[in-house]
């Protein structure tokens, strides 16, 4: 049903995952793949589902988080999926959810309704949207496997795309994504289970943060360890990004995460 480096594995909730073999690298969070798309991306989002919703989901893959959007929005305008595999989206409808979702699914994949996809690199794909979303969900692989769907130049033109009163999901929250966005101008949130950061969520309005980064935390954005990844006409290779983040890092006056710390214990 997939491509040869794709295999199938079953997430503690019961739903199915992905494994790609060629990057080492899981689709789905190993707890729960369905767990995973409510808990990090519908969830932080819920605030604003008092009206209709124009949604962009960023790396389709099989589609949990557009699925799970469909099973617990009230109104939703139309959804925009991105991914660069045309093959993970023409069989997303088969990895079972709910039959009236895999319906609708099925049905947008055929013919265009609510659904729209597009089959390309975000990268091109966002210099031609011209729309704006009130929500966004940002899915990639872990900047460690692919740096350029997290750079803080795609992470500025994806910024472009929400509304002012938008939400944007992302799983990810390390420092450079996080300063990224800061740099994009958003407020900055954290997605909490059990009092841990799971997920981040950012808006352009501050009051659709429920969980705001503390001083602390922001002041960790002005470390080293927050320089973000830059891939300034959203062409590099992840090495070219990798290696590029790497000089600057070793050329930076930035103080390390760990001299940070230190300074800040010893001020309590
Ligand atoms: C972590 S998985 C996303 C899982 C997905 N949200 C789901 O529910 O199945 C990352 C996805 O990003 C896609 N991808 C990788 N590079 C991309 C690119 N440059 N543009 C768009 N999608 C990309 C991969 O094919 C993969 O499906």
């Amino acid at each position: 049903m997939l491509t040869e480096n794709i295999e199938i594995i079953k997430t503690k909730d019961g739903s199915i995952g992905l494994y790609d073999k060629s990057l080492n690298e899981i689709f789905h969070s190993i707890y729960g793949a369905k767990t995973e798309a409510f808990e990090k991306f519908i969830q932080p989002a819920k605030i604003i589902d008092n009206k209709p919703l124009k949604i962009l989901d960023i790396c389709y893959g099989i589609g949990y988080n557009t699925k799970c959007a469909l099973e617990n929005f009230k109104n939703i305008s139309f959804i925009d999926c991105v991914e660069i595999n045309k093959n993970l989206v023409l069989n997303s409808y088969k990895f079972k959810y709910r039959d009236d979702i895999d319906k609708i699914i099925k049905s947008n994949i055929e013919k265009s309704d609510l659904i729209h996809f597009y089959i390309d690199d975000i990268r091109s794909v966002v210099k031609k949207l011209n729309k704006k979303y009130d929500i966004i969900f940002h899915d990639g692989f872990a900047p460690h496997k692919q740096s350029e769907l997290w750079s803080e130049e795609l992470i500025f033109n994806i910024s472009k795309l929400l509304e002012t009163d938008g939400i944007y999901c992302t799983y990810n929250h390390s420092k450079p994504v996080l300063k990224a966005l800061l740099n994009a101008g958003l407020f900055l949130g954290k997605t909490l289970k059990d009092n841990k950061t799971i997920a981040t969520c950012a808006s352009f309005n501050k009051e659709n943060i429920i969980n705001p980064l503390n001083s602390y935390e922001l002041g960790q954005l002005n470390t080293k360890s927050a320089i973000t990844y830059k891939d300034t006409f959203l062409n590099f290779t992840h090495q070219k990004i990798i290696e590029n983040r790497e000089k600057e890092l070793n050329n930076s006056n930035l103080i390390t995460l760990s001299h940070y710390k230190k300074i800040m214990q010893n001020q309590d």
